[in-house]
């Protein structure tokens, strides 16, 4: 398959990138680089230098069976600050690609969609028909996205497959967390770590067992090898949903004594208070990838995710 990758720059996109290049795609990535790092683009890709807002151009001089959209803000704090920023990059940019992809005859179409956008969850695990109720702008973005890919495919024909990633995690190769601001919890703990300086725990009181947020970490590579597997599936006049995790939750205690293990450093904690827009537990259910998908991740362990992440962190001291 010939592949457009928006936001292949990024930690996410680039191992997307990877991996279609490693299973013979050829790929083409447009990304602006305002987050994304042009050294991270895998040799063998192809690069343009853009905005989503100027795919078109990319799209007539050559024909993509099918395009992976991964270029979006993505703070939660930053939305929160600036919601129209969120509106304009990731709900408008999103049309404005659509509109491209269908001038162009291109029907399929690979959504990073999120769970922020269920919101504070009524059960967990999630599940894919659970409602969407965003707690920020920036799981708003994605809902309004999710949507859209809905009536777009409905309306259009489009293929459309949205991957709502849980918390991501780990590196590829070279490939790894290079935010700038870092506002992730391992990467954040592996540089404290690293600097000896003490974690912030952003909040002891929530109704977990020990009072911090659960998350569900999924390995890059595992959610990157999904979006291979999406296109396989991605049917015209369909849109479906896929949660991305492993279906077991991690407290960010329970992440920071990971990072202890890994490391084999003392780490301290310092508990501050709760960050705004986070929900108290998100665990997926991805029931559905694993059936529809054939998708099985392959390092589902805690610790080597983050023994991944500090790998690099290590490589990129040297
Ligand atoms: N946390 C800390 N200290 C830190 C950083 C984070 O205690 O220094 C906590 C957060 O409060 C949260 C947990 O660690 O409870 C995980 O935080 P991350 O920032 O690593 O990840 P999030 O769960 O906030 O974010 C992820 C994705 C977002 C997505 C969100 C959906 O990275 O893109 O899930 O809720 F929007």
């Amino acid at each position: 398959m010939n592949v457009l990758v928006t936001g292949g720059a990024g930690y996410i996109g680039s191992v997307v990138v990877a991996r279609l290049l490693e299973a013979g795609h050829d790929v083409t990535v447009i990304d602006d680089l305002s987050t994304g790092h042009r050294d991270a683009v895998p040799d063998g890709a192809q690069f343009v230098l853009g905005r989503v807002q100027q795919v078109s151009s990319t799209l007539v001089r050559q024909t993509f069976d099918g395009v992976v959209h991964l270029a979006a803000s993505s703070l939660v704090a930053e939305s929160i600050a600036d919601p129209q920023k969120y509106e304009t990059n990731n709900v408008a940019g999103t049309r404005h690609l659509l509109e491209a992809l269908l001038a162009a005859g291109i029907w399929k179409i690979v959504f990073s969609s999120s769970a922020a956008v269920y919101g504070e969850p009524a059960r967990v695990p999630i599940e894919e028909d659970a409602p969407t109720d965003p707690l920020n702008p920036y799981g708003a973005s994605k809902a309004t996205v999710d949507q859209m890919l809905g009536e777009e495919a409905a309306r259009h024909g489009i293929a459309a497959v949205s991957l709502r990633y849980f918390n991501v995690a780990g590196s590829y190769g070279t490939l790894g967390e290079r935010h700038d601001p870092e506002t992730h919890l391992i990467p954040l703990t592996l540089r404290a770590a690293l600097e000896g300086k003490p974690i912030a725990v952003f909040g002891d009181d929530y109704p977990t067992p020990d009072g911090t947020c659960i998350r569900d970490y999924i390995h890059v590579v595992d959610i990157a090898d999904a979006h291979l597997l999406a296109l396989g599936v991605a049917s015209p006049g369909t849109w479906r949903v896929y949660n991305l995790g492993n279906g077991e939750g991690f407290s960010v205690r329970q992440v920071i004594a990971a990072a202890r293990r890994v490391t084999g450093m003392m780490l301290a904690e310092h508990v501050s208070t709760r960050r705004a827009g986070d929900p108290a537990v998100l665990v997926a259910s991805s029931e559905r990838a694993r059936r529809e998908l054939g998708w099985v991740p392959r390092k589902p362990e805690l610790d080597e995710m983050v023994a991944d992440s500090w790998h690099l962190v290590q490589r990129q001291q040297q």
